[in-house]
Protein backbone atom coordinates (compact mmCIF):
# COMPACT_ATOMS: atom_id res chain seq x y z
CA UNK A 1 0.00 0.00 0.00
CA UNK A 2 2.64 2.46 -1.07
CA UNK A 3 -0.36 4.75 -3.00
CA UNK A 4 -2.88 6.96 -1.02
CA UNK A 5 -5.41 5.15 0.78
CA UNK A 6 -8.92 4.70 -1.30
CA UNK A 7 -11.83 4.98 0.88
CA UNK A 8 -15.55 4.65 0.12
CA UNK A 9 -17.77 6.50 1.99
CA UNK A 10 -21.19 4.27 3.28
CA UNK A 11 -24.13 6.77 3.89
CA UNK A 12 -24.57 10.57 2.84
CA UNK A 13 -25.57 12.72 5.63
CA UNK A 14 -24.38 14.75 7.87
CA UNK A 15 -21.04 12.80 9.06
CA UNK A 16 -20.19 11.64 6.06
CA UNK A 17 -19.83 15.24 4.86
CA UNK A 18 -17.73 16.04 7.84
CA UNK A 19 -15.49 12.90 7.38
CA UNK A 20 -15.17 14.12 3.61
CA UNK A 21 -14.36 17.00 4.35
CA UNK A 22 -11.35 15.62 6.97
CA UNK A 23 -9.96 13.01 4.19
CA UNK A 24 -8.92 16.25 2.32
CA UNK A 25 -6.63 16.82 5.20
CA UNK A 26 -4.67 13.59 4.99
CA UNK A 27 -2.24 13.37 2.73
CA UNK A 28 -2.14 9.46 2.06
CA UNK A 29 -5.91 9.14 1.61
CA UNK A 30 -8.40 9.45 -1.29
CA UNK A 31 -12.06 9.73 -1.06
CA UNK A 32 -12.55 7.38 -4.50
CA UNK A 33 -16.11 6.57 -4.11
CA UNK A 34 -19.29 6.96 -2.55
CA UNK A 35 -22.78 4.95 -1.98
CA UNK A 36 -26.62 6.19 -1.23
CA UNK A 37 -29.54 4.76 -1.21
CA UNK A 38 -30.63 7.00 -3.78
CA UNK A 39 -28.03 7.65 -7.26
CA UNK A 40 -28.98 11.21 -7.37
CA UNK A 41 -28.03 11.58 -3.61
CA UNK A 42 -24.99 10.09 -4.34
CA UNK A 43 -23.75 11.76 -7.50
CA UNK A 44 -24.96 15.11 -5.60
CA UNK A 45 -22.67 13.81 -2.67
CA UNK A 46 -19.44 13.20 -5.19
CA UNK A 47 -20.26 16.54 -7.21
CA UNK A 48 -19.89 18.29 -3.64
CA UNK A 49 -15.97 15.98 -3.03
CA UNK A 50 -15.07 15.45 -6.61
CA UNK A 51 -15.18 11.97 -5.95
CA UNK A 52 -15.43 9.09 -9.02
CA UNK A 53 -17.48 6.27 -8.22
CA UNK A 54 -21.23 7.20 -7.16
CA UNK A 55 -22.85 4.18 -6.66
CA UNK A 56 -26.82 4.06 -6.36
CA UNK A 57 -26.54 1.08 -3.60
CA UNK A 58 -24.65 0.21 -0.67
CA UNK A 59 -24.08 -3.11 -2.12
CA UNK A 60 -22.15 -1.66 -5.40
CA UNK A 61 -19.82 0.15 -3.16
CA UNK A 62 -19.08 -2.93 -0.63
CA UNK A 63 -18.23 -4.82 -4.35
CA UNK A 64 -16.31 -1.72 -6.09
CA UNK A 65 -12.56 -3.04 -6.49
CA UNK A 66 -11.16 0.38 -6.53
CA UNK A 67 -11.49 1.03 -2.90
CA UNK A 68 -9.40 -0.23 0.06
CA UNK A 69 -11.33 0.82 2.70
CA UNK A 70 -15.10 1.85 3.88
CA UNK A 71 -16.45 4.15 6.16
CA UNK A 72 -19.92 3.43 7.57
CA UNK A 73 -21.63 6.89 8.22
CA UNK A 74 -25.58 5.55 8.38
CA UNK A 75 -27.80 5.53 11.34
CA UNK A 76 -26.93 3.09 14.46
CA UNK A 77 -29.52 0.16 13.44
CA UNK A 78 -27.46 0.13 10.25
CA UNK A 79 -24.31 -0.37 11.18
CA UNK A 80 -24.04 -4.50 11.67
CA UNK A 81 -25.80 -5.17 8.64
CA UNK A 82 -23.73 -2.50 6.90
CA UNK A 83 -20.36 -3.81 8.01
CA UNK A 84 -21.46 -7.28 7.55
CA UNK A 85 -22.05 -6.75 3.33
CA UNK A 86 -18.76 -5.13 3.35
CA UNK A 87 -16.96 -8.03 4.99
CA UNK A 88 -18.26 -10.16 2.92
CA UNK A 89 -17.13 -8.50 0.15
CA UNK A 90 -13.72 -8.17 1.59
CA UNK A 91 -13.22 -5.00 2.64
CA UNK A 92 -11.61 -3.45 5.75
CA UNK A 93 -14.18 -1.52 7.55
CA UNK A 94 -14.28 1.76 9.94
CA UNK A 95 -17.77 2.40 11.10
CA UNK A 96 -19.69 5.30 13.27
CA UNK A 97 -20.44 5.39 16.94
CA UNK A 98 -22.11 3.61 18.33
CA UNK A 99 -20.17 0.85 16.87
CA UNK A 100 -23.98 -1.23 17.10
CA UNK A 101 -27.22 -1.19 18.58
CA UNK A 102 -26.19 -4.11 21.30
CA UNK A 103 -23.48 -6.24 21.92
CA UNK A 104 -25.61 -9.18 20.33
CA UNK A 105 -25.04 -7.44 16.81
CA UNK A 106 -21.34 -6.37 17.88
CA UNK A 107 -20.13 -9.67 18.89
CA UNK A 108 -21.46 -11.39 15.34
CA UNK A 109 -19.35 -8.78 13.04
CA UNK A 110 -16.00 -8.61 15.03
CA UNK A 111 -16.42 -12.86 15.24
CA UNK A 112 -16.71 -11.95 10.95
CA UNK A 113 -14.20 -9.37 10.82
CA UNK A 114 -11.92 -12.24 12.64
CA UNK A 115 -12.68 -15.02 10.50
CA UNK A 116 -12.44 -12.98 6.96
CA UNK A 117 -8.92 -11.50 8.88
CA UNK A 118 -10.14 -8.08 8.12
CA UNK A 119 -9.72 -4.51 10.12
CA UNK A 120 -12.62 -3.36 11.95
CA UNK A 121 -12.63 -0.09 14.09
CA UNK A 122 -15.23 1.80 16.07
CA UNK A 123 -14.68 5.36 14.70
CA UNK A 124 -14.31 6.89 18.02
CA UNK A 125 -12.51 9.46 16.47
CA UNK A 126 -11.96 11.34 19.91
CA UNK A 127 -9.27 8.88 21.50
CA UNK A 128 -6.91 9.92 18.61
CA UNK A 129 -7.19 13.67 18.98
CA UNK A 130 -3.79 15.05 19.92
CA UNK A 131 -5.34 16.53 23.50
CA UNK A 132 -6.78 13.07 24.10
CA UNK A 133 -3.50 11.53 23.60
CA UNK A 134 -1.41 13.79 25.48
CA UNK A 135 -3.93 13.60 28.30
CA UNK A 136 -3.49 10.00 28.10
CA UNK A 137 0.36 10.30 28.12
CA UNK A 138 1.08 12.37 30.51
CA UNK A 139 -1.10 10.45 33.02
CA UNK A 140 0.54 6.98 31.99
CA UNK A 141 3.54 8.42 33.40
CA UNK A 142 1.99 9.16 36.73
CA UNK A 143 1.85 13.05 36.19
CA UNK A 144 -1.51 12.47 38.60
CA UNK A 145 -0.42 9.27 40.48
CA UNK A 146 -2.45 6.23 39.78
CA UNK A 147 -6.12 7.84 38.54
CA UNK A 148 -9.09 7.22 41.04
CA UNK A 149 -11.87 8.98 38.81
CA UNK A 150 -13.32 10.55 35.84
CA UNK A 151 -16.24 13.04 35.46
CA UNK A 152 -17.60 13.25 32.02
CA UNK A 153 -20.34 15.20 30.34
CA UNK A 154 -21.55 15.53 27.15
CA UNK A 155 -24.49 17.20 26.17
CA UNK A 156 -27.10 19.55 23.97
CA UNK A 157 -30.58 20.70 23.20
CA UNK A 158 -31.93 18.77 20.46
CA UNK A 159 -34.32 20.49 19.12
CA UNK A 160 -35.77 18.24 16.91
CA UNK A 161 -38.87 16.31 15.15
CA UNK A 162 -39.98 13.07 16.70
CA UNK A 163 -39.67 10.97 13.91
CA UNK A 164 -35.47 12.08 13.86
CA UNK A 165 -32.72 9.87 14.74
CA UNK A 166 -31.28 11.42 17.78
CA UNK A 167 -35.15 10.42 19.35
CA UNK A 168 -36.36 7.96 17.07
CA UNK A 169 -36.31 4.86 18.85
CA UNK A 170 -36.39 2.93 15.40
CA UNK A 171 -33.13 4.35 14.16
CA UNK A 172 -31.69 4.00 17.25
CA UNK A 173 -32.56 7.41 19.16
CA UNK A 174 -31.46 7.99 23.08
CA UNK A 175 -28.81 10.16 24.69
CA UNK A 176 -26.73 7.34 26.00
CA UNK A 177 -26.08 5.16 22.31
CA UNK A 178 -26.03 8.65 20.63
CA UNK A 179 -23.83 10.44 23.18
CA UNK A 180 -22.96 8.68 26.32
CA UNK A 181 -20.97 6.82 24.42
CA UNK A 182 -18.10 8.94 24.28
CA UNK A 183 -17.95 9.96 28.20
CA UNK A 184 -18.25 5.61 28.31
CA UNK A 185 -15.42 5.36 26.21
CA UNK A 186 -13.40 8.37 27.60
CA UNK A 187 -14.46 6.89 30.99
CA UNK A 188 -13.05 3.23 30.23
CA UNK A 189 -9.65 4.87 27.94
CA UNK A 190 -8.51 6.23 31.16
CA UNK A 191 -9.06 3.77 33.90
CA UNK A 192 -9.76 0.44 31.95
CA UNK A 193 -12.49 -2.01 31.58
CA UNK A 194 -15.51 -1.73 33.69
CA UNK A 195 -16.98 -3.80 36.03
CA UNK A 196 -20.22 -2.59 37.35
CA UNK A 197 -22.46 0.05 35.63
CA UNK A 198 -25.30 1.96 37.66
CA UNK A 199 -27.60 4.06 35.42
CA UNK A 200 -30.92 6.57 35.64
CA UNK A 201 -32.35 8.09 32.93
CA UNK A 202 -35.51 9.99 32.17
CA UNK A 203 -37.50 9.11 28.91
CA UNK A 204 -38.92 11.77 26.19
CA UNK A 205 -41.91 11.43 24.61
CA UNK A 206 -40.92 9.02 21.98
CA UNK A 207 -40.00 6.70 24.70
CA UNK A 208 -36.02 6.67 24.67
CA UNK A 209 -33.72 8.56 26.69
CA UNK A 210 -33.13 12.32 26.55
CA UNK A 211 -30.68 12.33 29.48
CA UNK A 212 -28.92 9.30 31.37
CA UNK A 213 -26.59 9.60 34.20
CA UNK A 214 -24.23 6.73 34.70
CA UNK A 215 -21.69 5.81 37.35
CA UNK A 216 -19.22 3.17 36.93
CA UNK A 217 -16.81 0.90 38.91
CA UNK A 218 -13.27 -0.10 37.33
CA UNK A 219 -11.98 -3.28 37.47
CA UNK A 220 -8.66 -2.15 38.23
CA UNK A 221 -9.99 0.08 41.00
CA UNK A 222 -11.56 3.81 40.61
CA UNK A 223 -14.56 5.55 39.50
CA UNK A 224 -16.25 7.51 36.80
CA UNK A 225 -19.18 9.54 36.93
CA UNK A 226 -21.25 10.56 33.60
CA UNK A 227 -23.82 11.88 31.73
CA UNK A 228 -25.42 12.35 28.62
CA UNK A 229 -28.54 14.80 27.44
CA UNK A 230 -30.58 16.06 25.23
CA UNK A 231 -32.12 18.48 27.45
CA UNK A 232 -28.68 20.69 28.48
CA UNK A 233 -26.16 22.61 27.07
CA UNK A 234 -23.99 21.06 29.32
CA UNK A 235 -19.98 21.71 29.98
CA UNK A 236 -18.44 19.09 27.73
CA UNK A 237 -15.83 18.36 29.92
CA UNK A 238 -13.23 15.23 31.09
CA UNK A 239 -11.60 15.15 34.30
CA UNK A 240 -9.28 12.69 35.44
CA UNK A 241 -7.96 13.08 38.28
CA UNK A 242 -5.44 10.96 40.90
CA UNK A 243 -4.05 12.03 44.73
CA UNK A 244 -1.45 14.75 42.48
CA UNK A 245 -3.75 16.46 40.89
CA UNK A 246 -6.20 16.44 37.81
CA UNK A 247 -5.77 16.60 33.99
CA UNK A 248 -9.04 18.21 32.69
CA UNK A 249 -9.95 18.74 28.55
CA UNK A 250 -12.63 21.13 28.02
CA UNK A 251 -14.57 22.96 25.61
CA UNK A 252 -15.65 20.14 24.23
CA UNK A 253 -13.63 17.11 25.33
CA UNK A 254 -14.58 15.28 22.25
CA UNK A 255 -12.90 18.28 19.81
CA UNK A 256 -10.00 18.54 22.44
CA UNK A 257 -8.35 21.64 21.45
CA UNK A 258 -6.51 22.03 25.03
CA UNK A 259 -5.79 20.60 28.24
CA UNK A 260 -5.44 21.67 31.58
CA UNK A 261 -3.13 20.57 34.16
CA UNK A 262 -3.48 21.12 38.12
CA UNK A 263 -1.31 19.46 40.39
CA UNK A 264 -0.96 20.07 43.85
CA UNK A 265 1.27 23.09 44.75
CA UNK A 266 1.53 24.81 41.20
CA UNK A 267 -0.23 27.21 39.12
CA UNK A 268 -2.58 25.51 36.77
CA UNK A 269 -0.93 24.69 33.06
CA UNK A 270 -3.05 25.25 30.26
CA UNK A 271 -1.82 23.07 26.86
CA UNK A 272 -2.45 24.02 23.89
CA UNK A 273 -3.46 20.77 21.58
CA UNK A 274 -5.40 22.04 18.36
CA UNK A 275 -6.77 19.07 16.14
CA UNK A 276 -6.39 19.22 12.68
CA UNK A 277 -9.04 20.07 10.56
CA UNK A 278 -12.28 18.88 11.88
CA UNK A 279 -10.53 16.57 14.45
CA UNK A 280 -11.24 13.51 12.13
CA UNK A 281 -8.28 13.24 10.17
CA UNK A 282 -6.86 11.33 13.20
CA UNK A 283 -8.68 8.67 12.93
CA UNK A 284 -8.36 8.17 9.65
CA UNK A 285 -4.47 8.29 10.13
CA UNK A 286 -5.28 5.94 11.91
CA UNK A 287 -6.64 3.27 9.91
CA UNK A 288 -4.09 4.15 7.45
CA UNK A 289 -1.39 3.06 9.96
CA UNK A 290 -3.43 0.23 10.87
CA UNK A 291 -4.03 -0.92 7.24
CA UNK A 292 -0.21 -0.27 6.00
CA UNK A 293 1.06 -2.06 9.64
CA UNK A 294 -1.00 -5.20 8.44
CA UNK A 295 -2.87 -4.77 11.94
CA UNK A 296 -6.75 -6.17 11.82
CA UNK A 297 -7.39 -3.43 14.72
CA UNK A 298 -6.12 -0.77 16.31
CA UNK A 299 -4.31 -0.85 20.06
CA UNK A 300 -6.54 2.29 20.83
CA UNK A 301 -9.29 1.21 20.57
CA UNK A 302 -9.83 -2.84 20.43
CA UNK A 303 -12.81 -4.84 19.24
CA UNK A 304 -12.80 -6.42 22.50
CA UNK A 305 -12.97 -3.12 24.13
CA UNK A 306 -15.85 -1.84 21.53
CA UNK A 307 -18.14 -4.84 22.32
CA UNK A 308 -17.69 -4.53 26.45
CA UNK A 309 -18.62 -1.02 25.88
CA UNK A 310 -21.87 -1.91 24.45
CA UNK A 311 -22.24 -4.76 27.28
CA UNK A 312 -22.05 -2.08 29.48
CA UNK A 313 -24.56 0.53 27.85
CA UNK A 314 -27.11 -3.19 27.26
CA UNK A 315 -26.93 -3.42 31.59
CA UNK A 316 -27.66 0.21 31.55
CA UNK A 317 -30.69 0.37 29.22
CA UNK A 318 -32.01 -2.77 31.13
CA UNK A 319 -31.68 -1.11 34.30
CA UNK A 320 -33.89 2.02 32.87
CA UNK A 321 -35.80 -0.34 30.61
CA UNK A 322 -35.00 1.12 27.17
CA UNK A 323 -34.90 -1.26 24.48
CA UNK A 324 -35.04 -1.45 20.64
CA UNK A 325 -36.20 -3.28 17.89
CA UNK A 326 -32.78 -5.12 17.41
CA UNK A 327 -32.54 -6.55 21.70
CA UNK A 328 -35.66 -8.60 20.23
N1 LIG B 1 -18.30 10.84 15.04
C1 LIG B 1 -19.12 11.87 15.18
O1 LIG B 1 -18.74 12.95 15.60
C2 LIG B 1 -20.54 11.69 14.76
C3 LIG B 1 -21.33 12.82 14.58
C4 LIG B 1 -22.62 12.63 14.13
C5 LIG B 1 -23.10 11.36 13.91
N2 LIG B 1 -22.31 10.28 14.14
C6 LIG B 1 -22.82 8.92 13.90
O2 LIG B 1 -22.94 8.74 12.49
C7 LIG B 1 -24.12 8.04 12.17
C8 LIG B 1 -24.93 8.88 11.20
O3 LIG B 1 -25.26 10.11 11.79
P1 LIG B 1 -25.66 11.41 10.92
O4 LIG B 1 -25.87 12.50 11.90
O5 LIG B 1 -24.70 11.62 9.81
O6 LIG B 1 -27.06 10.94 10.35
P2 LIG B 1 -27.84 11.49 9.08
O7 LIG B 1 -27.45 12.89 8.77
O8 LIG B 1 -29.29 11.18 9.30
O9 LIG B 1 -27.28 10.60 7.89
C9 LIG B 1 -27.43 9.21 7.88
C10 LIG B 1 -27.30 8.70 6.46
O10 LIG B 1 -27.50 7.29 6.51
C11 LIG B 1 -28.18 6.85 5.36
N3 LIG B 1 -29.30 5.99 5.76
C12 LIG B 1 -29.41 4.65 5.54
N4 LIG B 1 -30.55 4.17 6.00
C13 LIG B 1 -31.22 5.21 6.54
C14 LIG B 1 -32.48 5.35 7.15
N5 LIG B 1 -33.32 4.31 7.31
N6 LIG B 1 -32.85 6.57 7.57
C15 LIG B 1 -32.05 7.62 7.44
N7 LIG B 1 -30.84 7.57 6.84
C16 LIG B 1 -30.42 6.36 6.39
C17 LIG B 1 -28.60 8.07 4.59
O11 LIG B 1 -27.75 8.16 3.47
P3 LIG B 1 -28.28 7.83 1.99
O12 LIG B 1 -29.65 8.47 1.92
O13 LIG B 1 -27.29 8.48 1.14
O14 LIG B 1 -28.34 6.35 1.84
C18 LIG B 1 -28.36 9.24 5.51
O15 LIG B 1 -27.93 10.38 4.84
C19 LIG B 1 -24.81 7.74 13.50
O16 LIG B 1 -24.55 6.41 13.90
C20 LIG B 1 -24.18 8.71 14.48
O17 LIG B 1 -24.09 8.22 15.80
C21 LIG B 1 -21.04 10.44 14.54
Amino acid sequence: MNQPIRWGILGTGIIARKFAEALRDVPDAHLQAVASRNLDTALAFGRDFDVASCHGSYQALADDPQIDVVYIATPHPMHAANVRMCLEADKPVLCEKPFTMNAREARAVVALARERKLFLMEAMWSRFLPGIVEARRLIDDGIIGTPQNVLADFGFVANVAADHRLVNSALGGGALLDLGIYPLSMAAHFLGPIAAATAMAELGATGVDEQTAFTLRHSAGGLSSCLCSFRATTPGQITISGPLGHVRIARPFNRAEHLTIALQGADVRTVALPPTGNGYPHEIIEVGRCLRGGLLESPVISLDQTVALLDCMDAMRAQFGLRYPADQ
